[in-house]
């Protein structure tokens, strides 16, 4: 608990929306340090910042590992990551030290459902292409055969990790007309039933939908899910979508499989590295559609998850209940 009169110290990695900053400094209870940048801090300055502090807020581009745990000292109590992925977070070790995480489920979840159909629409009905074409003059008449892309309606749809996001995705999309709704994951889930959706094993759900949809966390299990074999597996007339984490698809398969014909169509949010380097092969490809990982970004949601991840770093540094606290 905080010492009479003395402030607890708490390092904040970005400029984060002033929802989170205001609850902060109102609360009275911390002194902040930010890293006042939009742009991620260098490792050294990560390091540095840390030290001796007994929160920590941070985003999903900081690798919080035992070297940052080392340097931050004992005196950390608690990490609130402004995100629901934690994939960044080393959690055993964070475990083993007794300290709290908080992070930001649900705020977030229709927003990302919703850029994620964006996405699939954008990339299935091949929209970058045409707007593309208007500008550069390519568009010379209506062609019968030109842009021409997938539809929604009477298709399967697959999901891969219908949580949160995902069952908001599969709800968004039912009403385009999806004919079945296919599903993967660990375990069947209840909330199923609001979508019909139908808990079929991975190869199943690869083999026989016209849209994939990858909406699982990043872990040991899902690194590297979606590879050459994976892609063999699709139609060659689907598309796949993939707001999740980057690491869950091997690049030099996708890009193989977008190349050969294998596969229609991908659409990314997310990618390895991030930002994915502008001569990156897949950019070089029409039927691959890159966003910069915006399916968290409307002004609403940044705020909200900006103010959820200031009270769990408030709430951790004081020891009382988290709004949301991730179970360790
Ligand atoms: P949830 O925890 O609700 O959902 C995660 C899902 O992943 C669960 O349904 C889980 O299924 C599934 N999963 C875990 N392991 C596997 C596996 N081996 N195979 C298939 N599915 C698996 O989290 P959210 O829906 O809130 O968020 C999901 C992810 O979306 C986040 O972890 C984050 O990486 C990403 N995200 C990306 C955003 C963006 O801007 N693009 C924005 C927000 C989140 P089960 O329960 O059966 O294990
Ligand atoms: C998350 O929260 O995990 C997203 O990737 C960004 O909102």
């Amino acid at each position: 608990m905080q010492a009479a009169g003395k402030l607890m110290k708490v390092f904040v990695t970005r400029r984060i929306p002033q929802e989170g900053m205001k609850i902060l400094s109102a609360a009275g209870v911390c002194e902040v340090s930010l890293w006042d940048s939009d742009e991620p801090l260098p490792r050294s300055e990560l390091l540095k910042g840390v030290q001796g502090v007994h929160g920590l807020l941070c985003m999903l581009s900081d690798k919080i590992d035992a070297e940052v745990l080392d340097a931050a000292g004992p005196n950390l109590k608690v990490i609130s990551t402004l995100s629901v992925g934690f994939d960044h977070l080393a959690v055993d070790e964070i475990k083993q030290r007794g300290i709290r995480v908080g992070y930001t489920p649900n705020v977030l979840t229709d927003a990302t459902a919703e850029l994620t159909v964006a996405l699939l629409l954008a990339t299935a009905r091949r929209l970058p292409e045409g707007v593309e074409e208007v500008k550069n003059g390519g568009w010379s008449s209506w062609k019968p055969l030109w842009l021409c892309g997938y539809g929604l309606s009477g298709s399967t749809v697959g999901i891969i990790g219908l949580g949160r996001i995902g069952l908001a995705i599969a709800k968004r999309l039912m009403p385009f007309g999806v004919k079945r709704l296919l599903y993967s994951g660990r375990t069947a889930k209840s909330q199923a039933n609001e979508v019909n959706g139908e808990f079929v094993p991975m190869d199943t759900l690869v083999s026989m939908s016209d849209f994939i949809v990858v909406s699982c966390s990043l872990t040991p299990e899902t690194q590297g899910l979606c590879d050459k074999t994976f892609f063999s597996k699709m139609k060659n007339t689907a598309v796949f979508v993939n707001s999740s984490r980057g690491a869950v698809v091997n690049q030099e398969d996708l890009y193989e499989a977008l190349s050969s014909g294998q596969i229609a169509a991908a659409g990314l949010d997310v990618t390895t590295p991030e930002p994915l380097p502008a001569n990156h092969p897949l950019l070089t490809l029409k039927n691959c559609v890159v966003l910069p990982h915006i399916g968290s970004a409307t002004y609403s949601t940044r705020g909200t998850m900006s103010a959820l991840a200031a009270q769990n770093l408030l709430a951790g540094v004081q020891g009382t209940a988290m709004p949301s606290e991730l179970t360790l």
